[in-house]
């Protein structure tokens, strides 16, 4: 059985590679890696995956969930720079990609390891990924 909770997040990057030209950074990132940063409003789905506890009912108490997201993830990262502000994408181009794995592991290091756990991240309505530690 799979539960999910949903927040939202608003944070600024740059994707780039400092080894690569102007040119080549937005022939590749296109957008994304004009100079002076830009924001996206990001949706983030954690889906927990586990046994359903016969005394209460749940998977996962929702609310507690919550609260680990809250405090670990859009603590760190709502109104944020990405590339400026957080440490765990020093050196680390933060894609969609990138920022979800990162965000997998502080859940994964937060969250009782009975439980499986997938992030899908979206940075646009229209791009998203799927991250479970593989
Ligand atoms: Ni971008």
């Amino acid at each position: 059985m799979k539960v999910c909770r949903r927040e939202t997040f608003n944070s600024a990057h740059r994707l780039f590679r400092e080894d690569w030209s102007d040119k080549k950074n937005l022939e590749v990132f296109g957008k994304c890696s004009h100079p002076n940063f830009h924001g996206h409003n990001y949706a983030l789905e954690v889906w927990v995956d586990g046994e359903i506890d016969p005394e209460t009912g749940f998977v996962i108490d929702l609310k507690i969930l919550k609260h680990i997201i809250l405090d670990h993830v859009i603590e760190r990262f709502d109104h944020r720079n990405l590339n400026l502000d957080c440490p765990e994408f020093k050196g680390i181009n933060p894609t969609t990609e990138n920022i979800a794995r990162v965000i997998w592991n502080i859940l994964r290091e937060n969250l009782d390891s009975k439980f499986g756990i997938e992030v899908q991240l979206s940075e646009t309505e229209k791009n998203k990924v799927l991250y479970n530690g593989n």
